[in-house]
């Protein structure tokens, strides 16, 4: 192999990379060492913020490819034949944990995917559920400090926690979810995936139909204990981001079968819930799963910060063909995001590498911080003008969103209609989870909940505790005695 010469960052050659230059063997050290201060200069500004929600996270490159025709129902040009593969990148990530926290922490799990599509990239930033928390985005930063640090105590606090839970009873059926087992997943091979939210898709002939996307691991569920995940955190607290590197790197590619379920606009104003409402699932009996395509991961980044601390998602970057819909969080969201790629990694951070749409780009944004991509050169940087030929493109515009009302208020997003926030979790108990599921929910619940403290600890649990009788009588009183509470059963059967 050649030698190559050691640069300053300007492309200088230097001599003396270890030693820095100083007045005789012992002395003082120099100004004039304009390496030495280069190199402490840039090490100083090697951090960028982390992301304030889902901050630890691992990603990779892969191939979705269609597997069936769903052109009735889009036109988007990603899912226009089948055969047609598009590259994606996938971040995984934990939510409520620092850039160094453990990845076996029990939380939600991010599942952001980058289509990078002919009609520009369409990010898909979801989760390892179909559901959240809350249903209102004013809701967001309250909710996520009580997933943080205690301000006084700098700790983890099971009583914000709880507190906030007990207090927003949408988020029962989010919080059933995380208590159980699929709170902990085995790495992130082996989780479904979900956009959550409601989207739209617009066909060719302008009709637009309401969607739900769904990921299904050809891996197989697999989850951690608590006990398990506890003791792992110990042992590897890197254990997720450790596992997909080593099934990439040994050509064991991890692969998830895409689903949509459709309602069209019709149902969607007589279902008997809002099918905004992102704490409630559609029934698959109603809306049965529909089979689109697969998703492959293949190809782990070279650099970790370049692409995986770097990028940025966007539930606001949709394509043509896909639509937003009415759900007020995703609508928080289309706001949210690129506000918070701007403060963390810069105005221009659509033009990185990971971030950069691999097809055209036109507009007439200039200049700022780190503008790599030639900033437009000598061309116009003003619309309109009369010397190119940019124009927008009226084909892609959407059929016009009909609205229920035009009355602008402040509307209770658990008033009459918006608060059955027990039917779901109740069936989630009964239907979905296995006895042995069932068991370790009430343990990992009466674990998490042993730990609120204080002179609201039991106004917490006692609130809290009606949520769960509310969903099913027998998961009320597996908690409460659990947790030493007594409760008279026939005072509740007849309440
Ligand atoms: C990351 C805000 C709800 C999934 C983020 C970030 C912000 C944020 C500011 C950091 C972005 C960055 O620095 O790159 C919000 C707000 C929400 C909300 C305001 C509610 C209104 C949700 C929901 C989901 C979700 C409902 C899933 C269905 C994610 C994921 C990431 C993320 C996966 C990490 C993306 C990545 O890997 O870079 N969120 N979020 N968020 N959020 Fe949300």
């Amino acid at each position: 192999m050649s030698t190559e010469k050691l640069t300053t960052a300007s492309g200088i050659p230097y001599t003396h990379h270890e030693d820095s230059m100083s007045a005789g063997a012992r002395g003082p050290l120099l100004l004039q060492d304009y390496i030495l201060h280069e190199k402490l200069a840039h090490f100083n500004r090697e951090r960028i913020p982390e992301r304030v929600v889902h901050a630890k996270g691992t990603g990779a490159y892969g191939t979705f490819t269609v597997t069936h025709d769903v052109s009735k129902f889009t036109r988007a040009k990603i899912f226009n034949a089948v055969g047609k593969q598009t590259r994606v990148f996938l971040r995984f990530s934990t939510v409520g944990g620092e850039k160094g926290s453990a990845d076996t922490e029990r939380d939600p799990r991010g599942f952001a995917i980058k289509f990078y599509t002919e009609d520009g990239n369409w990010d898909l930033v979801g989760n390892n559920t179909p559901i959240f928390f809350i249903k209102d985005p004013k809701k967001f930063p309250d909710f996520i400090h009580t997933q943080k640090r205690d301000p006084r105590t700098n700790t983890k606090s099971p009583t914000m926690m709880w507190d906030f839970w007990s207090l927003n009873p949408e988020s029962l059926h989010q919080v059933m979810f995380l208590m159980s087992d699929r709170g902990t997943p085995y790495g992130y091979r082996h989780m479904h995936g979900f956009g959550s939210h409601t989207f739209s898709m617009i066909n060719a002939s302008n009709e637009r139909v309401y969607v739900k996307f769904h990921f299904r691991t050809a891996q197989g569920i697999k989850n951690f204990t608590n006990d398990e995940a506890v003791k792992m955190k110990g042992e590897d607290p890197d254990f997720a981001q450790r596992d997909l590197v080593r099934a990439i790197d040994a050509g064991n590619f991890p692969k998830w079968t895409m689903y949509i379920q459709v309602m069209d606009e019709q149902q969607s104003k007589t279902y008997r819930f809002n099918p905004f409402d992102l704490t409630k699932t559609w029934s698959q009996k109603e809306f049965p799963l529909i089979e689109v395509g697969t998703m492959e991961l293949n190809e782990i980044p070279a650099n970790y910060f370049a692409d995986v601390e770097q990028a940025a998602f966007a539930p606001a970057h949709v394509v043509d063909g896909i639509g937003y819909s009415p759900d007020r969080m995703l609508q928080g969201r289309i706001l949210s995001y690129p506000d918070a790629h701007r403060h963390r990694i810069g105005a221009n951070f659509e033009q990185l590498p990971v971030n950069r749409c691999p097809y055209m780009v036109n507009n007439y944004q200039r200049d700022g911080a780190m503008a790599l991509n030639g900033n437009g050169g000598s061309a116009p940087n003003y619309f309109p003008n009369s010397f190119d030929n940019i124009r927008p493109d009226l084909s892609y515009k959407e059929p016009a969103l009909e609205m229920d009302s035009n009355i602008a208020d402040w509307y209770d997003r658990n008033g009459p209609g918006e608060d059955d926030h027990y039917s779901q979790p109740g069936i989630f108990y009964r239907e979905v989870l296995s006895a042995e599921d069932k068991k370790h929910l009430v343990s990992n619940i009466v674990g998490a909940m042993s730990g609120i403290e204080g002179p609201k600890r039991m106004e917490i649990i006692n609130r809290q505790l009606c949520h769960f009788f509310r969903a099913d009588i027998g998961l009320g009183m597996a908690i409460a005695q659990g947790l030493g509470v007594t409760i008279d059963e026939n005072a509740m059967k007849h309440s």
